[in-house]
C-alpha cells in the first residue's frame, strides 16, 4: 500500500513570519502523528526557507509553488530549481490554473517540468478544465493540456511526476467536486498519463484531487473519488481545519 499525499498549497498567504512559522509547526506536529500519509507544505518563497527543518527535513516536506524554467543568469525576481534543491525544497507545482492564467502556457509549463525533475525534485503537475460541458469536449481540452505540459520531459523523469487534477471551476468555491465524477476524471487523467509514458509508471503514479478540499469533505472524496491525496489551498493554512483534514485522510485504509 502506498502512502497518501497532502500537498498544502499555501498560495499568498500568510502576511507575517510569525503566523507562517505556526502553520508549519501545527502541519508538522500533526504530520508526525500520521501512519498511512506524507504532508508537503508549499508556502510562499520567502517563507521557504524557514519552513525547512535541517533536524527533521522528513516528517513535513517542503515545497514550493512556482520555478523558472531557466538555469540562471539575468532573469530579475526568478528563482531557479537549482537553489530550490540546494535549500532543501523537494517538490515543486507547476502549471497550476492561477499561473496558466497569468501567462503561462502549456510549453512554458513543460518547460518548467522538465526543470524540476532534472534538478531532482517531484513535480506537481497540475491540470484541469475550465469548464464542463455536457458533450465532454472538456476532456479532449484536459488530454491535450497534460500532453502538452508533458511534451518536453524525458520518460526517464515520469516517476518524479505527481499529477494534480484541479478543475478550475471547483478551485476557491463553495463546494469541490463531486466524489464519482472525481473518481472517473482522475481515471482518465491516469489514462492519458499511461499513453504518454507507459502504463507501469501510470499505475505507479501519484494522482490527487484539488478544488474546495476541507476537513468536511476529505473523507468522503478519498473514499469514493479513491485518489492518491489533495492538493489543498485555503484549507492548508486554516488551522485546525488543515490539521482535521490530515486525521480524515490518515483514517481511510486502502
Ligand atoms: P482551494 O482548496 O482553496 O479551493 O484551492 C485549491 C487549489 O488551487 C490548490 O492548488
Amino acid at each position: 500500500m502506498s502512502k497518501k499525499l497532502i500537498i498544502g498549497n499555501w498560495k499568498m498567504n500568510p502576511s507575517t513570519l510569525d503566523e507562517a512559522k505556526n502553520i508549519i509547526r501545527k502541519t508538522r506536529t500533526a504530520a508526525g502523528k500520521l501512519h498511512n500519509t506524507n504532508v508537503v507544505a508549499c508556502p510562499p518563497f520567502v517563507f521557504v526557507f524557514s519552513a525547512i527543518s535541517k533536524r527533521d527535513p522528513d516528517t513535513l516536506e517542503v515545497g514550493a509553488q512556482a520555478v523558472s524554467f531557466e538555469e540562471d543568469g539575468p532573469h530579475t525576481g526568478e528563482v531557479s530549481a537549482a537553489m530550490l534543491k540546494n535549500l532543501g525544497v523537494r517538490y515543486v507545482i507547476v502549471g497550476h490554473s492561477e499561473e496558466r492564467a497569468s501567462g503561462d502556457t502549456d510549453d512554458v509549463v513543460s518547460k518548467r517540468v522538465k526543470a524540476v525533475v532534472e534538478a531532482g525534485m517531484k513535480a506537481v503537475l497540475c491540470v484541469g478544465e475550465k469548464v464542463r460541458d455536457e458533450g465532454g469536449t472538456y476532456l479532449e481540452a484536459l488530454k491535450d493540456q497534460l500532453r502538452n505540459s508533458l511534451a518536453r520531459v524525458p520518460a526517464t523523469a515520469a516517476k518524479n511526476i505527481i499529477l494534480a487534477y484541479e478543475p478550475v471551476w471547483a478551485i476557491g468555491a463553495q463546494e469541490a467536486m463531486q466524489a464519482q465524477q472525481i473518481l472517473e476524471t482522475t481515471i482518465f487523467v491516469r489514462k492519458v498519463f499511461s499513453d504518454v509514458f507507459s502504463q507501469n509508471q501510470a499505475m505507479k503514479a501519484l494522482v490527487l484531487y484539488g478544488g474546495s478540499v476541507n476537513f468536511r469533505n476529505a473523507h468522503e472524496i478519498m473514499i469514493i473519488g479513491k485518489v492518491d491525496g489533495f492538493l489543498v489551498g485555503r484549507e492548508s493554512v486554516n488551522m485546525p481545519g488543515f490539521v482535521e483534514l490530515l486525521k480524515a485522510v490518515d483514517a481511510v485504509a486502502d
